[in-house]
């Protein structure tokens, strides 16, 4: 139930596993991939403040703007563009310390200095990403690849 949805830790580290755990009571009688996707965009978002986070849906060649929270973003990406779709085609996490360093960084908004993709398997298939952007430089690290990675396997 919602009213159980509560966050302790006072490191990154403790508030993820915290956040681990509230997750899988959440997710856990919910089939609904959009509904899932909504609720944890706004669970990350509130717990960690960051300035955007959400998902983009693999469909066809493209990614195409799922849940998120935050500012209006750009609706489309294409596979191997950007953060997301570079991410997407060479099926891994990027970590990106300075957007403005990202050569083909996508900007969908200014105060965007750091970011990290995490891209979701299903069957070895890619069938999206979760991507999150920080006003902070040299926001994320390993430890929010390995947490992150961990809650995208729940979906
Ligand atoms: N910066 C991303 C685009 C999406 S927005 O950050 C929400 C990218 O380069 O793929």
């Amino acid at each position: 139930m919602i009213e159980q949805f509560s966050i302790a830790g006072s490191t990154k580290e403790t508030k993820y596993q915290s956040l681990l755990k509230a997750l899988a009571s959440l997710l856990k009688d919910e089939p609904d991939l959009i509904a899932n996707m909504a609720n944890v965009s706004a669970a990350i978002k509130e717990v960690f403040g960051f300035l955007w986070v959400g998902f983009y849906l693999v469909r066809g060649e493209e990614l195409v703007l799922g849940p998120f929270q935050g500012s209006i973003a750009c609706s489309r990406i294409k596979k191997g563009k950007g953060v997301c779709g570079a991410s997407w085609k060479n099926e891994k996490s990027i970590i990106v310390p300075d957007v403005s360093q990202f050569l083909g960084h996508i900007a969908c908004s200014s105060l965007s200095e750091s970011e990290i993709v995490i891209p979701i398997f299903k069957n070895n298939n890619i069938t999206g990403v979760l991507d999150i952007d920080s006003e902070h430089l040299n926001h994320f690290d390993e430890t929010d690849e390995k947490y992150l990675s961990q809650i995208v396997e729940m979906l």
